[in-house]
């Protein structure tokens, strides 16, 4: 199946209190690893590319070019996106749709918000002419994200809803989630969430999910909530998985167990996050997504 824009996934997510997962690519078995649990699963999934890594991973061209050939060659027919997470600048973002994203994020968290709705507006211009669709921040999301600092900043209603007239599909209303560990229970100011949902009618995501314990995603669900996304939480049982197989290896130099483990921590990880955000199996059951 093609690549698609986030956009028809996430609505039917939301009608129906789900939420797609958004997973972080760090590297090949990564990106395989998902798309395999998503066509297993029969599940739809959002694989993203974390913007500060792009050179790390080889570039728009490149990532573009191999999530296309994977999902052709693995004969993947559950619905998949690419997504370009924590667009930096609006040259970056047009990068990545010109190279075949389908979904991408521009964040102007660490601008004033008329500067961040001017720039999410030309993107939004700019993105649906190529039927890609478009996701913003604002307030700010706490924490560390791949060297992406920031200190945590709750969206107000009022900024929330200025960034909806730009059209956006998806907003990524920062309400007290951090990216990487946290340190104690997370504070999601749930009314604020409620409100700016109500006021803007948009699916929100909820950036920073590792470590929010299941009750408060699914409040976060019931709240309008659509899209979660996960980095951290992956690369944790993936360092641990391959730390012990690293560990257990007794002689040789075959990669392939050590490897093979951590695809299986991953595997197992996202299967269970796709499960508490009741999405798990969806693609293969009543909702139509396309
Ligand atoms: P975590 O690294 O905390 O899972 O956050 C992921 C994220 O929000 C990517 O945008």
């Amino acid at each position: 199946m093609a690549l698609i824009p986030a956009t028809k996934l996430i609505q039917a997510a939301l009608a129906d209190h789900a939420a797609i997962g958004h997973f972080n690519i760090n590297g090949a078995d990564w990106l395989e690893t998902y798309l395999k649990v998503a066509q297993k699963t029969g599940t739809p999934i959002i694989v993203a590319t974390s913007d500060r890594i792009i050179d790390f991973l080889g570039g728009f061209d490149f990532i573009a070019g191999y999530v296309r050939f994977m999902v052709q060659a693995l004969h993947i027919t559950a619905p998949v996106v690419l997504h370009l997470d924590h667009g930096l600048s609006v040259e970056h973002v047009y990068q990545a749709i010109d190279a075949g994203y389908t979904s991408v994020m521009f964040d102007g968290s660490k601008l004033p918000i008329e500067e961040n709705v001017a720039l999410t507006d030309e993107v939004v211009r700019y993105a649906h002419q190529h039927h890609v669709s478009v996701e913003a921040e604002v307030g700010s999301v706490g924490g560390n994200e791949n060297g992406l600092i920031n200190g945590i900043r709750y969206a107000s209603v009022t900024d929330a809803v200025k960034m909806a007239a730009t059209g956006i599909d998806a907003l990524a209303a920062a309400l007290g989630s951090v990216h990487g560990d946290y340190v104690g229970r997370p504070n999601l100011n749930f009314e604020r969430m409620a409100a700016i949902a109500a006021a803007t009618k948009l699916p929100l995501v909820l950036h920073g999910a590792s470590g929010i314990p299941d009750d408060q995603i699914q409040q976060a669900i019931q709240t309008g909530t659509a899209k979660i996304n996960i980095n951290t939480e992956v690369n944790t049982v993936w360092t641990a998985a391959i730390t012990k197989a690293v560990q257990a290896k007794r002689s040789g130099h075959d990669p392939q167990p050590i490897l093979l483990a951590g695809k299986k921590a991953i595997a197992q990880l996202v299967e269970t996050k796709m499960k508490a955000f009741h999405i798990l199996g969806k693609s293969k059951r009543s909702v139509t997504f396309e």
